[in-house]
Formats: C-alpha cells, sequence, structure tokens
C-alpha cells in the first residue's frame, strides 16, 4: 500500500499558506485510492469479484474513482441505495446490514440489487410479502453468523459468538424449510462477515477456508445448488505499527490455491472490502494552536478533533502522525515548542476523549505546525459528530486520479 506523502504534504502546505486561519482539513488522495484499489483488483484470482462498502466512506469523488474499478457497491441502508443509484444508475449494488425496514426492502426490489444480504426469517418473510405483492423476484444471500473453534478474534467482532448479525447456522435449516414454498426468492448462496480489522493474512485466509468447508457441508447436507459466497470485508489498517500493514500478496496468492481446493467448482466469491480500500487515501491535518505541559505531560492542541476524526477514539488506538513544520509565526512572542518527548495530540472539544494520539514520540513539534495523520479515508469523517459544539467543519478536497489513467486501463 503505497502512500503519495510528498504530494498530500504539498498540498496541505499550499492550503495552509493560503488560509489565514490555523489550517484545519481533509485531503482525500483519489490518485492513491484508484491505485491502490486496481493493486487490489488486479490481484484476485479468477472467479473472485471486489465489491466495495460505501458506508467506509460515501463521498463522490471517492464512489466516482472507485465505479470502473470495482464489481459494484455494497451499501447497508436505504440512503446509501439512493445515494448510490442517483449517481450510478447501473452499477451493481448489493445490500447487506441489519434492521431493514419494509420500505428498505422494497426499494431495494425496485431497484433492482443484485442481491440482498437477509439477516434473519422475520426479514425473510417480509421480503415475501414485498415480493408477493409486486409479483416480483429476488436473489438473495442468507447471512451467517458462524462460531468456528479455531477462530482467532480480531478488535471487532461481528459473530462467531452472540451478536445482532446475520442468521446463527443452528436456523439455518429451518430458513431453508421455509424457503422451499417462497420460490420468489432465490438463494444465491451464502453471506459471511464475522469480523473486521483482520491485520493477520494467514488468519484470514483460514478463515476463509472455513467458510467455504462450511459451505460445502451445507450443500451436500441440504442438497443446495448455490452460485455465490461473500465472504464480507474486514481487512484492516495497522494504525498502531503503520509498517505492518495486512500482507496482500501472501493474502491473494494463498487464495488462489485455497479456492481450486475448495469443492465448490464454479461458486464465485465476493469480498466486500471497506477500510482497506478507501482508509489510506484520506488525510486528516489540524494545525497546533497551543502546547502544554501539564502535571508531567505534554498536549499539543490542534485545530479541530475527534468530531471530525473519531477513528482513534472509536477503536481506541493512539493515531499515527506527521509533524509538518510551519516557519511562519505571526505574533512577537516566542512560540512554544517541544523535541524529542512523548506527547498526546487533542482537538478543540470540552471533553477528556477529544484524544487522537497519546504517549506519540515527536522530534519536534512548535505552535503553527501542521499535525497530519494519514489512513483517515475510512470511518473517519462519516463516524463523526461534526456538529457537537458547532465548531466549523473542516475544508476538504481532493487531490485528481492523473489525467487518463482510467482510459489506460480500460485499453490496457
Ligand atoms: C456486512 C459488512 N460487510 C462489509 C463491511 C466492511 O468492513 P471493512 O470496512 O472492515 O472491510 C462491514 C463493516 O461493518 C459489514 O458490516
Amino acid at each position: 500500500m503505497e502512500l503519495r506523502l510528498a504530494e498530500v504534504f504539498a498540498s496541505i502546505r499550499a492550503a495552509q499558506a493560503a488560509s489565514d486561519e490555523p489550517l484545519c482539513a481533509y485531503l482525500y488522495d483519489l490518485e492513491g485510492l484508484r491505485r491502490n484499489a486496481v493493486r487490489v483488483v488486479d490481484s484476485l484470482p479468477a472467479g473472485c469479484e471486489l465489491f466495495y462498502a460505501i458506508k467506509a466512506n460515501s463521498d463522490l469523488p471517492v464512489l466516482q474513482t472507485l465505479a470502473p474499478l470495482v464489481h459494484g457497491f455494497e451499501v447497508s441502508s436505504g440512503g446509501e441505495l439512493a445515494w448510490v443509484r442517483e449517481h450510478f444508475a447501473e452499477v451493481p449494488v448489493i445490500f447487506s446490514g441489519p434492521g431493514k425496514l419494509d420500505s428498505e426492502l422494497e426499494a431495494a426490489v425496485a431497484q433492482h440489487v443484485d442481491c440482498l444480504h437477509v439477516e434473519s426469517l422475520n426479514e425473510l418473510q417480509r421480503l415475501a410479502a414485498i415480493l408477493d405483492r409486486t409479483g416480483k423476484t429476488q436473489a438473495v444471500l442468507l447471512r451467517i453468523n458462524l462460531a468456528l473453534d479455531s477462530l482467532a478474534e480480531t478488535t471487532l467482532m461481528m459473530g462467531g459468538k452472540p451478536t445482532p448479525f446475520g442468521i446463527p447456522a443452528q436456523q439455518l435449516q429451518e430458513c431453508l424449510a421455509w424457503l422451499h414454498n417462497y420460490p420468489e426468492i432465490q438463494l444465491r448462496g451464502f453471506h459471511f462477515h464475522l469480523l473486521s480489522h483482520q491485520l493477520d493474512a494467514q488468519a484470514h485466509l483460514q478463515l476463509l477456508r472455513a467458510y467455504l468447508k462450511q459451505v460445502r457441508q451445507w450443500c451436500e447436507q441440504y442438497r443446495l445448488s448455490i452460485a455465490q459466497v461473500n465472504v464480507g470485508g474486514g481487512i484492516g489498517i495497522n494504525y498502531r505499527q503503520p509498517d505492518r500493514q495486512f500482507d496482500w500478496v501472501d493474502f491473494s496468492s494463498g487464495l488462489s490455491a485455497l479456492l481450486d481446493k475448495s469443492g465448490l467448482p464454479g461458486v464465485r466469491v465476493r469480498f466486500e472490502l471497506g477500510r482497506y480500500i478507501t482508509a489510506a487515501c484520506g488525510y486528516y491535518a489540524m494545525q497546533v494552536i497551543d502546547i502544554k505541559r501539564t502535571y508531567g505531560k505534554i498536549f499539543v492542541i490542534g485545530r479541530g478533533g475527534s468530531h471530525h476524526f473519531r477513528t482513534p477514539y472509536a477503536q481506541g488506538h493512539s493515531h499515527p502522525f506527521h509533524v509538518l513544520p510551519v516557519d511562519t509565526w505571526p505574533y512577537a512572542f516566542p512560540r512554544s515548542a517541544v523535541s524529542n518527548e512523548r506527547v498526546s495530540v487533542v482537538g478543540q472539544l470540552c471533553t477528556p476523549k477529544d484524544l487522537l494520539a497519546f504517549d506519540a514520540p515527536v522530534e519536534t513539534v512548535r505552535c503553527n505546525d501542521l499535525v497530519v495523520f494519514p489512513y483517515a479515508g475510512a470511518y473517519a469523517w462519516h463516524i463523526s459528530h461534526h456538529d457537537f459544539l458547532r465548531h466549523p467543519h473542516p475544508l476538504q478536497w481532493y487531490l485528481p486520479v492523473e489525467e487518463g489513467a482510467h482510459a489506460a486501463r480500460e485499453q490496457a
């Protein structure tokens, strides 16, 4: 995963120089995003498809960059579905998520989603009533919450234990028996998303092996003929040790062999990745307003905070950052600085929870310098409580895709 830091830092510096207030900004590197998506798509073995889970970042320029590269978009609400359909009439869409409203199921059917991922018998029954009323059919995957003996847990588990997500494996038989009487619901296969934040390529291969083994067993046991297994998202970003990212090369090369041995010939394997696709394209920049030493700790206070960038607090990590020196200092008094010490980076909110980095070593940081957080392109702005304290929203801009890059790929 390549970060284009030189281009990004130059752009942030230019914005800071043009600003008459301390800078607070999100910058998204669309060329970096394009390259990352191409790298992932091109390494997938035949029979695999990549959908992008737009919940990670649904900004239009992000979706426009990805649409020509991925097989489609995964949405998890009627709002996301409407947003995608407003801008991409033709892109294949799949619809997941718990607690779908009847109106959302109806919209999914009307908008021709490629596949609905059903989360419960109740949802199947409500879908059947809609299909009955409209005379339509719908392809579905059953999302199964699978308990696996050797499941290596990550910091964010959506299954493998009691959670609100998916159908517990023990209830599958009842769902299948019920489906027999409803041919308007076409069972295309199974959907799993047991975890996010996976950092270990071999552990992820093992998880996928377990999914496919279980699916093969169900196919034999219930005499099913299925076309697809959706293995969810969940590839993580190593925020704590950014030099040690998920080994995608190891993963994608192991995947080929795994699929060959799955005993499910012709079954397509779909991924719906969010964080791994967009996290690395986003940067959150804060200009330092104040530096305080207090009771043995140092706090660097930047413009902005967790109301813009909630990722570190949400995941409980100290987010990595870069310091970009800004040499201008507009005051007559000397500016505060710290060198070769450990600091916490905080924002402007009146809560000790407004903590973006802690115990982080810095060479030097001074008031008016810029602190830039990488890996802020997924579950960052979009999961933050923007209007808390009514601070203004950050500036936001996009570094464009290199001219002709999409066209060159299409021709290749
Ligand atoms: C059903 C489902 N699929 C895909 C994703 C995307 O996960 P990630 O961003 O970890 O790849 C999520 C995230 O919550 C999800 O719930």
